[in-house]
């Protein structure tokens, strides 16, 4: 997927000498809900970038524990603990924090360049993820109302479900505070392309690492719709069938994951990594990289629909491009029908509770 991303991690487990990645910009990275299943492997992926100066580990509970354990690893971001006694801190390397508790909240946001939530409930067997919403919305709306006070400035990486009514959520509690900025909040899809690209791989018999494929529409059942006919390598071997089995796949991914894990929550591991890419993404595109572009849920015009995840390309102030579907497939462009009423009443919702909580 992101082989760039693959390589750091390599380099960082091999090098004992992080001189050159300390030339790198310095950027903040905070994770709200970095004691979870998703949130520690996050936080290991994002200490070995080195892209990371200062990595701020926050939770309701368990967050010291993580972070000690994180700031061990001799990348560059050094970890901190609340109160910073507890752990020694190493001069010249970046930081790692972990607080815990509302009141740390501040401190721990206060500076962030990319702020990523993946604070929430995970999916039981025969849940939706919709049926998360009661409890992750009112999570979300506490966490983005801090974040509009404490660094209202930062990218937003929205990770905590349902994805096609948090972000809306996060856009209506900016608006009220006066600090929405359409181009910095994201829908955290990516895990929807990650599975589309292995799952595409193995069916066309093609290198994973070269593979590439949209997935447009949001981040819940009908809604994910990968892009098969716009899937690079090209594949002739692939019918209608296959097309049509890879597309559900995608789709039913986090179920398949959450009925394996049977009743231990959904996935993680591969979030994790679908998580530390496109904040790698962010962080990329802040710096300056040109033609950095993933997909994200994101506020769109591509359909009428005020959100909708699509190809985005990301720059110094987050979004710098919305990109269009491109050619669809007859399959596709009824998908794309087919998705539109559930995505609508998702946001809806979202928009819903915002205002009425
Ligand atoms: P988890 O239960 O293992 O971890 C969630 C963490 O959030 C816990 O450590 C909990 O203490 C913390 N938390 C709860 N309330 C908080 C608050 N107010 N402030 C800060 N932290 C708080 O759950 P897991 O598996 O890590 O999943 C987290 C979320 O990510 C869920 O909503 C899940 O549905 C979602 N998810 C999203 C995916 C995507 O593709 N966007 C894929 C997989 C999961």
């Amino acid at each position: 997927m992101r082989p760039s991303l693959l390589r750091y991690a390599a380099q960082a487990l091999r090098r004992r000498d992080y001189s050159s990645a300390a030339a790198a910009a310095e950027r903040k990275v905070a994770i709200l809900g970095a004691a979870g299943g998703i949130g520690q492997p996050l936080a290991l992926l994002m200490k070995l970038n080195p892209l990371v100066s200062s990595l701020s580990l926050y939770d309701i509970a368990g967050t010291p524990g993580v972070a000690a354990d994180v700031s061990h690893i001799n990348s560059p971001a050094l970890v901190r603990l609340h109160p910073p006694a507890c752990i020694p801190l190493l001069a010249g390397s970046s930081r790692v924090k972990g607080f815990v508790g509302e009141e740390q909240l501040g401190e721990a946001l206060e500076g962030s360049d990319v702020v990523i939530i993946p604070a929430g409930v995970p999916r039981k067997p025969g849940m939706t993820r919709d049926d998360l919403f009661n409890i992750n919305a009112g999570i979300v709306k506490g966490l983005c109302t801090a974040i509009s006070k404490y660094c209202p400035n930062a990218l937003v990486n929205m990770i905590s479900n349902p994805v096609n009514s948090t972000v809306p959520i996060a856009a209506e509690v900016f608006k009220k505070a006066g600090t929405y900025d359409e181009k910095k909040l994201f829908g955290v899809t990516t895990l929807d392309v990650v599975r589309a690209k292995t799952f595409y791989a193995g069916k066309a018999n093609v290198p994973v690492t070269e593979v590439n494929v949209p997935v447009v529409g949001g981040h819940a059942g009908i809604t994910i719709l990968p892009l098969f006919s716009q899937a690079t390598p090209a594949s002739n071997a692939l019918s209608h069938e296959d097309i049509k089995a890879l597309t559900k796949r995608t789709q039913d991914g986090g179920t398949e994951v959450v009925e394996a894990k049977a009743g231990k929550g959904s996935a993680t591991l591969s979030m994790a990594y679908a998580g530390a890419v496109f904040a790698d993404a962010c962080l990329k595109g802040l710096n300056g990289v040109p033609d950095v572009v993933e997909c994200s849920f994101v506020q769109s015009t591509v359909t009428e629909l005020p959100f909708f995840a699509s190809k985005v390309r990301l720059g110094k102030n987050g979004v710098e491009e919305v990109l269009g579907l491109g050619q669809l497939s007859e399959f596709e462009k009824e998908g794309l029908e087919n998705l539109k009423g559930e995505l609508k009443s998702s946001i809806e919702k979202g928009i819903k509770f915002a205002h009425a909580n």
